[in-house]
């Protein structure tokens, strides 16, 4: 099948030559005139663009900004034009907007309504974690939160099933192939290895949350692509012995949810990574094999002792993560070669995540701390830990593990927050002086043994 296809507010849409790197928000506003879509920062941050997307896993609201046509093939796409009933009968989130006073210049109020009606499509509750990627700079977040509360539980729209019906009838003729020209979407992990192989200079697209910017904000051409969202085997997570098996190509949001149960610090650290926006868009397999210093997901993988699933055509090796980040953005992967999955313990009671940022939402870490300690009768037996933001990857301090095991705290206290400085030499930036970086590593380790001897101390607990 050649050409992008999906369903536009109800209706069919297919593309012919479009570029495989025009954005969704490019095409509504400039080809469509759908202007109720805004365009803020056009790098994922602000929310103003944000459309709900409905595929097999339902509808999720997404940034418009950094979505490329390809990514919606088979998809259905809905914008705020299209959010009320055909007979202009307002959707609940609307109406509640309305009722609380929810808007005043009403430029971000679109992104607000598409990531409002996306979560009363899901049942949500949790109205501060499904906002915090839509900023206001007018209105103020309370009654835009009141309204979100209002609406809870009203009658979902008609439109919902019938965005529904389109993406069945697209599973079952398994759309495939060439998109659009120089555009791959492959469905199975064969034959992205086949294609892969003989375009090795090709850029592999997941949720393109990075690449994305390469394109809106380095203006960057990007000749080849292979879109890796159409592959369902990527996309799973399966139970394997007393390990857990994570494709790729899974969502930061599916993550967190299979996180909860197993690795519920883990979870609880993904709530502050990103935006619900980008969550839904961005995957594990992107955050590990763009070889970021800062990326969230490494560390707490690293410290679970998470090993990952390389592929180049045929040939399949594996690795512990730590391996695999060589030097700065220098990672262990060969031309051709692709992230297949990554396998990960399915307990791990002493693991704890601590993220420090400027802001509790939608930030980047300045430093991220992921330590996973066994204790017993006193002593403690074995260490991993991970930290993101003190080098130039995401990387263990074995110097600090190997001043704690085999000893007791606080007796290991003193050499352990010496040792750090044999395990990190970090960078100052606009996010963090070195000495601070070192100074808050080693807070973290304090804060770990707190918090190991029952002191509560969330990551998701903010004090002023
Ligand atoms: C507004 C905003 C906020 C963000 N906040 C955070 C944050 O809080 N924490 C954080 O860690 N990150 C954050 N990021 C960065 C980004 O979301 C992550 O790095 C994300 O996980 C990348 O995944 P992706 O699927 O979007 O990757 P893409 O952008 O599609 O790809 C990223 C890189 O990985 C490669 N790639 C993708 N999949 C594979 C694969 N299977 N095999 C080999 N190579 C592959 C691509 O070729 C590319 O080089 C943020 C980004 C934005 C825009
Ligand atoms: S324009 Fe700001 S997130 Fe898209
Ligand atoms: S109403 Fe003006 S930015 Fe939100």
């Amino acid at each position: 099948m050649t050409g992008v296809a999906f369903l536009l507010n109800g209706t069919p849409v297919r593309l012919g030559e479009t570029s495989p790197t025009r954005t969704l928000l490019q095409y509504l506003r400039e080809d469509r005139g759908l202007t109720g879509t805004k365009e803020g920062c056009n790098e994922g941050d602000c929310g103003a663009c944000t459309v709900i997307v409905t595929d097999e896993h339902g509808p999720r609201a997404l940034n418009a900004c950094i979505l490329f046509l390809p990514q919606l093939h088979g998809k259905a796409v809905r914008t705020v034009e299209a959010i009320a009933a055909a007979d202009g009968t307002l959707h609940p989130v609307q109406q509640a907007m309305v009722d609380h006073h929810g808007s005043q210049c009403g430029f971000c109020t679109p992104g607000f309504i598409a990531s409002m009606a996306a979560a009363h499509a899901q049942g949500r509750k949790d109205h501060d974690v499904v906002l915090a990627g839509n900023l206001c700079r007018c209105t103020g977040y309370a009654p835009i939160i009141r309204a979100a509360e209002a609406a809870e539980g009203q009658p979902l729209p008609a439109w919902l099933e019938d965005d529904r019906a389109f993406i069945l009838a697209q599973i079952s003729s398994g759309v495939r192939g060439q998109t659009a020209p120089g555009a791959f979407r492959p469905v199975t992990t064969d034959e992205l290895a086949d294609w892969y192989e003989t375009h090795p200079e090709a850029t592999l697209v997941a949720g393109a949350t990075d690449v994305g910017l390469w394109v809106t904000k380095q203006l960057r051409d990007l000749p080849q692509v292979a879109f890796l969202n159409g592959i369902p085997e990527m996309q799973r997570i399966a139970p394997q012995g007393d390990a857990i098996r994570i494709g790729a190509g899974v969502t930061l949001t599916d993550l967190r949810a299979a996180m909860a149960g197993p690795h519920p610090h883990f979870a609880a650290m993904l709530t502050r990574y990103a935006s619900e926006q980008v969550r839904n868009a961005a995957t594990i397999g992107g955050n590990i094999a763009n070889g970021s210093p800062i990326g969230d997901g490494p560390p707490a993988l690293i410290a679970l002792g998470a090993r990952l699933h390389l592929r180049k055509g045929a040939a399949r090796r594996e690795m512990a993560l730590e391996d695999f980040f060589l030097d700065y953005r220098k990672q262990d992967r060969q031309p051709s070669e692709f992230v297949e999955a990554i396998t990960l313990p399915a307990t791990a009671p002493g693991l704890r995540c601590y993220k420090l940022s400027k802001r509790f939402d939608q930030d980047i870490s300045a430093v991220l701390g992921c330590f996973n300690l066994t204790v017993e009768n006193g002593t403690i037996t074995s260490a991993r830990i991970a930290f993101g933001g003190m080098a130039g990857i995401p990387k263990r301090a074995h110097a600090v593990e190997a001043a704690l095991t085999g000893q007791s705290w606080p007796a290991a206290r003193a050499p352990a927050r010496a040792a750090f400085a044999a395990d990190f030499v970090p960078l100052s930036d606009m996010r963090a002086s070195a000495d601070y970086r070192l100074e808050a590593a080693r807070n973290m380790l304090d804060r770990y043994m707190l918090d190991l001897a029952g002191t509560p101390v969330s990551v998701l607990e903010v004090r002023a």
